[in-house]
């Protein structure tokens, strides 16, 4: 444990800068957490110690270690913390700090954002206190020897004694750690020591599994004491939707059956399985990507408003969304595996040649859902899904697209089609949103021209090196839940899906590979759409404004 000094902060000062397109003058914050942190010094979570089970392992490395190391940038860590790593493979606390700061240099010189350096006094403030301990996390001696070093920590924090534990291990660990966690003591709670878990994905596998891992845990923790992660969460441009929605008056009163047509969410990926085979083989895009992470950019265009930003109020409005989806028959569902194909310019194999993959595989790697949902703002209004792998471009986003207005008006002018509005939110990696709309092409004739506004958030907010994951560690450090899981919602959204996982288990699809690699998908997810007289909209990593309409 190193000496007890205040994180490292730097105060960037605004700046004016000139608003695209418009010309005119706004003032730019270069939001800086440290500066936030420093005028607002009770937003500094209490003294804590984290502990990190699976401390080896690819999450801790490449998310957990460098969001920590944004929070201490920020200012955004308490002065009395300590970091605890536990893992199988035996390593000294210098070695692990070692393996870390390589890591760490990597990423600092492949993503330029530190110009090429970390900041050594940062990252020497979160080195000195790390401590490394090799346990067995399915043995009680693991944990007893934790509590002595966390009580060690403890008595340096001034009486003190509050506990994250941070589970960034394989699934099948989430149960059995917690109760050695609850047998050991370590989740008793008291004034001065709270006591919280972070639970990672996947939860469950399908609804009776997500549904057992609660009744699990919950003999231990109270759910206020667990934090099921969704990644998608701690985004900014998700949590941005809330703020789209119910902080400008515009929106909202379209917001429904009466202006909506239908909505397309899409999250399409480049990269294939990767390493992940052997997890992906017995997973699939559907459960890997639909329950979770699409279902929570459902929620937050879908949901009722809250009463309030409490995660409770929050939390009650998703878990009620999940309960108003129709099941989803598999008529209304499209599967597809990735054949081999080019992508950005490379030649690249089929999902059956991957690592640990079977080479008859029946896993989808791609999946488009036509959902309803069965409430009064929504009834009758199709929300799309699609996500897949090696498909033509990365890009996240969710278009609302707006009913036609009455032609009557334009019958006897040169017009044969109105545009669609569309309202184009853009959730990674191109962040922004825009919005389609018509306007009349200059000239004698009455013709009209699709045009766009745009909001790109480089324009207006100075980037914030992020993983994504600091918001979650920094929310669950101050005891804020709304950005992660509860139960129930959890066992909503799969089994929102469970008569699809079914029936597909049932009927294991007889014509994959059906896309080709660096395609936009099946065949068949374009018909899902053509029988409503709908196209989804083209796969494209960057946003390309219209341009003039000439
Ligand atoms: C993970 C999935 O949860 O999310 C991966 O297991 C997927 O298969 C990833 O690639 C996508 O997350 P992001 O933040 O890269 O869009």
């Amino acid at each position: 444990m190193g000496r007890e000094d205040s994180a490292p902060s730097s105060l960037r000062s605004s700046r004016p800068t000139t608003s695209p397109g418009t010309g005119m003058a706004t003032t730019t914050l270069a939001v800086d957490p440290a500066a936030i942190a420093k005028c607002f010094p009770d937003r500094r979570p209490p003294p804590a110690v984290i502990t990190i089970f699976g401390a080896g392992g690819d999450l801790t490395k490449r998310l957990v270690v460098p969001a920590l190391y944004h929070l201490v940038r920020g200012g955004m860590l308490p002065d009395s913390f300590a970091l605890i790593g536990i893992d199988h493979n035996e390593k000294t606390t210098q070695e692990w700090c070692q393996s870390l700061t390589e890591m760490m240099q990597g990423f600092a010189r492949a993503d330029g954002l530190e110009g090429g350096a970390i900041d050594e006094q940062a990252w020497s403030w979160l080195t000195r206190r790390m401590h490394f301990m090799q346990g067995d996390f399915t043995q009680a001696d693991t944990y007893r020897r934790l509590e002595k070093l966390l009580s060690e920590q403890f008595a340096r924090q001034g009486g003190t004694a509050n506990a994250l534990f941070y589970l960034a291990v394989a699934d099948r660990f989430f149960g059995p750690i917690i109760e050695q966690l609850g047998r050991a003591g370590l989740m008793r709670q008291s004034e001065n020591a709270w006591r919280r878990v972070i639970v990672e994905k996947p939860f469950g596998h399908d609804f009776a599994s997500a549904a057992a891992l609660n009744a699990q845990i919950l003999k231990v923790l109270t759910e206020d004491q667990i934090y099921r992660i969704d990644h998608f969460l701690g985004k900014e441009t998700v949590q941005n939707i809330l703020v789209l929605r119910f902080a400008n008056g515009i929106f909202e009163p379209l917001w429904n059956r009466d202006h909506v047509d239908y909505v397309q969410i899409t999250a399409a990926e480049t990269v294939g399985v990767e390493r992940r085979g052997r997890f992906y083989e017995t997973t699939g895009a559907l459960r890997d990507m639909v329950p979770n992470h699409l279902f929570q950019l459902l929620a937050m265009i879908a949901m009722e408003p809250p009463i309030s930003f409490d995660a409770d109020a929050v939390r009650a409005k998703k878990t009620e969304l999940f309960r108003a989806v129709h099941p989803i028959s598999p008529d209304n569902a499209v599967r597809g595996q990735y054949g081999a194909g080019e992508l950005l310019g490379k030649k690249v194999g089929d999902y059956r040649h991957e690592p640990n993959v079977a080479p008859n595989s029946g896993t989808e790697t791609y999946v488009a859902l036509k959902l309803g949902i069965d409430n009064w703002r929504w009834a009758g209004v199709p929300f799309y899904l699609r996500t897949g792998k090696r498909l033509s471009a990365r890009t996240t986003e969710i278009a609302v697209h707006f009913r036609q207005a009455p032609y009557a008006l334009f019958r006897d002018t040169p017009v044969d089609r109105l545009p669609a509005n569309i309202l184009m939110l853009r959730i990674q990696p191109d962040e922004g949103l825009s919005l389609s709309f018509s306007a009349k092409r200059p000239g004698a004739d009455i013709a009209i021209a699709g045009v766009e506004m745009d909001f790109a958030y480089r324009d207006y907010f100075a980037p914030l090196a992020s993983v994504g994951y600091e918001t979650l560690i920094y929310d669950c450090l101050i005891g804020d839940a709304t950005l992660f899981q509860r139960a129930d919602t959890v066992e909503a959204a799969w089994s929102a899906v469970q008569g699809l996982l079914d029936a597909w288990a049932r009927v294991p699809a007889d014509d994959f590979p059906n896309y080709a690699a660096g395609s936009a998908g099946p065949a068949a997810a374009d018909r899902l759409l053509a029988r409503d007289g709908h196209a989804w909209l083209p796969i494209r990593a960057e946003h390309r404004h219209p341009g003039h309409n000439t």
